[in-house]
């Protein structure tokens, strides 16, 4: 295979929580390699880790024993290159749609002529053009949620980790979302990795859904989605996968 190295290694990876009552084992012996430009979902039950494995590879946790390698280097801490979009979208509601998006930039050194010019870039990109001005309050959840998208963006990240972006959102902003999601990344390439609670979103997006067993979380399997983009969900082989990840779910004993 002369398949490119990996974006992302993750090796042998455990991660516990001392706790009053004792240590929590949260993550046992993850082992990921994510290529560049693939779109890996991660999923799994409330509490199996998923969160917390996303920030290792974040860069926001530095207690765990494996390895986690970004472009070839160790992860020391967060970088630009390695983008976050939370659950949570926080804008800050005290900011404009375009002050929220230009926030990205207070770690750099880009000139303020550039960075109007790039986060305009981004508000298109996301569909937010003529919004510009408005306050967190006066937009939907939607298009907050497109806000933070653009914000992760503004850096132009290699590897964006995606935490259950969409969960907040009603069915059809969701189904809209994905297909803005599957957009980006087509046209931008950038690498994903994104978690979700929604099967049906993973099989619409990756190509490689992680199932997570829980406590402590481990690797269930690894699904691959051989289907081409954009995809069909009425589709029999759509279907097939779907099944077959949710059967992981229904067959977990208690
Ligand atoms: N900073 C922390 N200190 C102690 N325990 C923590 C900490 N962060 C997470 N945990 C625990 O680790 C476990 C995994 O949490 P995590 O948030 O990674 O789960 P998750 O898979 O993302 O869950 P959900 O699907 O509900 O978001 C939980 O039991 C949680 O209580
Ligand atoms: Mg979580």
């Amino acid at each position: 295979m002369t398949s490119a190295a990996p974006l992302l290694r993750i090796r042998s990876v455990s991660k516990s929580f001392e706790l009053p009552k004792g240590t929590l084992d949260v993550l046992e012996d993850i082992g990921l390699d994510v290529a560049p430009g693939e779109f890996v979902c991660i999923v799994g039950a409330s509490g199996c880790g998923k969160s917390t494995l996303l920030r290792l590879i974040a860069g926001l946790e530095a207690q765990y024993t494996g390895s986690i390698d970004y472009d070839g280097a160790p992860v020391t801490g967060p970088e630009l290159s390695r983008g976050m979009i939370f659950q949570e979208h926080r804008l800050f509601p005290w900011l404009t749609v375009e002050d929220n998006i230009r926030l990205a930039f207070s770690a750099t050194d880009v000139p303020r002529h550039e960075q109007k010019a790039r986060v305009q870039e981004q508000i298109d990109r996301v569909g937010l053009t003529g919004f510009e001005a408005a306050w967190p309050h006066q937009i939907s959840g939607g298009m907050a949620q497109r806000a933070a998208i653009a914000r992760a963006l503004i850096n132009r990240p290699k590897l964006l980790l995606l935490d259950e972006p969409l969960g907040a959102l009603d069915a059809l902003t969701r189904l809209k979302l994905q297909q803005e999601l599957q957009r980006l990344w087509l046209d931008v390439g950038i690498t994903m990795v994104m978690v979700t609670h929604d099967i049906e979103e993973a099989v619409f997006l990756a190509d490689r859904i992680v199932v997570l067993d829980a406590r402590p979380g481990r690797i269930r399997r690894i699904v691959p989605v051989p289907l081409p983009h954009p995809r069909e969900r009425t589709e029999a082989a759509f279907n097939s996968i779907k099944h077959d990840v949710l059967t992981d779910f229904a067959d977990s004993p208690g």
